[in-house]
């Protein structure tokens, strides 16, 4: 089995993933009547696992609804003591280096991975440990708030594999590492 680390992320125009309080309602600017799921189920059902950011993780259970994935969700963080009960056997804690972190996924025969939050993101492409990535970008200028991307040690090249626009206003690129 191929192993792949994928992005699926949306960006403001200005490429902030979070505002400047951290809110994420901005994601929801365009009106989407026929909730389009722009990509989301199709690209679901091609990954094993999730890799997640504690941040990340704790939004989603902020969310106070039905936890949103069917794969099992990696949660890194250094500070976490333990997953809360509520989720225990859907999110497991892992540390370590990314290295060490993505052999103790593979080895539970998970190689298919969404890499999800700002850092986590930031931390893979600073390894040049990310294969493809989506990016939907919803037209706001939030003007601050969380990059998406920061400076990296070395430049890396993407090739673009696809483009969609949603709901005439979101456009969706589909980039793949060209190594
Ligand atoms: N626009 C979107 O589509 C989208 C998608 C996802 C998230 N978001 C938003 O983006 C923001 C993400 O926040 P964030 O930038 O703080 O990123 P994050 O990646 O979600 O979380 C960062 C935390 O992950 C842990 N971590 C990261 N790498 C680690 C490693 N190698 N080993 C151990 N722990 C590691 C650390 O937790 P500890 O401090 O516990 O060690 C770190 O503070 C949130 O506001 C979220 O809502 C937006």
């Amino acid at each position: 089995m191929n192993k792949k680390n994928s992005v699926f992320i949306a960006t403001s125009l200005d490429g902030y993933i979070a505002d400047k309080n951290g809110g994420i309602d901005w994601l929801h600017s365009i009106p989407n009547p026929d909730q389009d799921d722009m990509g989301y189920v199709e690209f679901n059902h091609g990954i094993d696992a999730l890799v997640m950011g504690r941040t990340t993780f704790e939004t989603v259970l902020r969310f106070d609804v039905e936890w949103p994935y069917d794969k099992p969700v990696y949660v890194l963080s250094n500070t976490l003591k333990e997953i809360p009960k509520s989720h225990e056997g859907k999110a497991f804690l892992v540390k370590g280096t990314l290295t060490e972190i993505l052999n103790q996924i593979h080895e539970k025969g998970l190689y298919r991975l969404y890499i999800d939050g700002g850092t986590t993101i930031r931390n893979f492409l600073k390894e040049d440990l990310i294969d493809e990535m989506v990016i939907t970008t919803i037209p706001i200028l939030l003007g601050g708030g969380s990059s998406l991307f920061a400076e990296l040690p070395n430049e890396l090249k993407f090739e673009l594999i696809g483009a969609q626009t949603y709901l005439n206003q979101i456009t969706q690129n589909h980039y793949k590492r060209k190594k």
